[in-house]
């Protein structure tokens, strides 16, 4: 058994205390919301973002810090990725030697580039940092639906103890060494999201989503390898397969807000319609300074800063994806098709 402290008590964050105090670990949850921790200890409930399903009993909640952390083994950072930086700041005052950090925001800081585990290292640098990400609503964890995930770590050691915490009989976790690669997955599939959110609100239909997903993955994948990580990650729980779901599934608010753009919403007004924070929004600035940054060609993700930020129309900006320069599916390894048939040495 575990002591756990989870950071942030929105949807995911009381999902996952649900889930590990569902396998007999003690958790605290803590928010910096004071009316959010009334509510969770008067209801048992979070009765605006998973209704109807009650907190164990093991489950406490608080709005102090201090007391929240305090003789627990891992800290579980899972508020929206743009308040990580500043409860970091906060957690970094009562972290203790050996406490591992687990982070499951998907993003990206917009002002430094960083992925969220970069930054949480930045202000903690004694402590690991690992991630835990993959196809995973909370809407569906709080309710035992059976999901995958999977933690990147620096240390194996580290990684199986993060991934035997959160094992249990409908929560199934691999490991995995590519914590850039797992992040960059997480992080810029809600860019993808939106895009198939705005196909599905210009009534396009499923062959315009699969092209969508397929040639996202491809830029992700592009970015990825430029940044340091593995091609495979791209095709695991944290490339395709959250992918998939973030594309395809009503929970999905980058998905939704997609949706209503296409529609012909600005995106202030979808933004306040979906009520929540869209990450994907912020991500798509950084993930577009990204590609320039390292020279990475991207159209997708350039298509949807477009729409976003320089009120281009939705469908001239899938016409334009179209009508790009005619190319190879898998021009950037041509290495590896060369062996099938080498067209040069037709
Ligand atoms: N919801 C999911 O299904 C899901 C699944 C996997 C990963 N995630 C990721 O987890 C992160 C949290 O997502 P969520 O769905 O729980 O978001 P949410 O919008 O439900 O969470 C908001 C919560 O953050 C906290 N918060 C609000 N303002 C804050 C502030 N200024 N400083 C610190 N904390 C503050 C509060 O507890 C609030 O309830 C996101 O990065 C998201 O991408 C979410």
């Amino acid at each position: 058994m575990e002591r756990i402290c989870i950071v942030g008590a929105g949807s995911w964050g009381t999902a996952l205390g649900i889930l590990l105090a569902k396998s007999g670990h003690s958790v605290t949850i803590w928010s910096i919301m004071n009316e959010e921790v009334e509510m969770l200890n008067q209801h048992r409930e979070h009765i605006d973002k998973l209704p109807g399903i009650t907190l164990p009993d093991n489950i406490m909640v608080t709005n102090n810090l201090e007391e929240g952390m305090s003789q627990t083994g891992i800290v579980v950072m899972a508020v929206p990725s743009k308040f990580v930086r500043n409860t970091a700041k906060l957690v970094k005052q009562y972290i203790q030697p050996g406490q591992i950090i687990v982070n499951v925001a998907k993003g990206l800081e917009e002002e430094t580039l960083l992925t969220l585990a970069e930054v949480i290292e930045e202000e903690m640098p004694n402590n690991p940092v690992t991630v835990l990400s993959g196809p995973s609503h909370a809407e569906e964890v709080a309710k035992n639906i059976p999901t995958t995930c999977v933690v990147g770590a620096r240390s194996k050691q580290v990684a199986e103890k993060i991934q035997d915490t959160f094992m249990s009989k409908t929560f199934r976790v691999y490991t995995s060494p590519d914590i850039r690669g797992i992040e960059l997955g997480g992080a810029l599939k809600n860019v993808i999201a939106l895009a198939a959110g705005i196909s599905d609100g210009l009534k396009f239909g499923d062959n315009t989503k699969a092209a969508l997903m397929t040639r996202g993955i491809a830029e992700i994948s592009r970015l990825g390898l430029a940044m340091g990580a593995s091609i495979h990650t791209f095709g695991g729980l944290s490339g395709v397969g959250d992918l998939i779901v973030t594309c395809t599934s009503m929970h999905s608010r980058n998905r939704r807000a997609g949706i209503l753009i296409g529609s012909g919403y600005t995106l202030e007004e979808a933004i306040s319609e979906v009520k929540m924070v869209v990450e994907g929004v912020n991500t798509a600035n950084a993930a577009y300074k990204l590609a320039q940054k390292y020279n990475i060609e991207m159209p997708i993700i350039e298509q949807v800063s477009k729409v976003l930020f320089e009120n281009k129309n939705p469908k001239e900006a899938v016409e334009d994806l179209m009508l790009r320069d005619k190319t190879k599916e898998h021009k950037e390894y041509e290495m590896d098709f060369n062996k099938i048939i080498n067209w040069e040495e037709e």
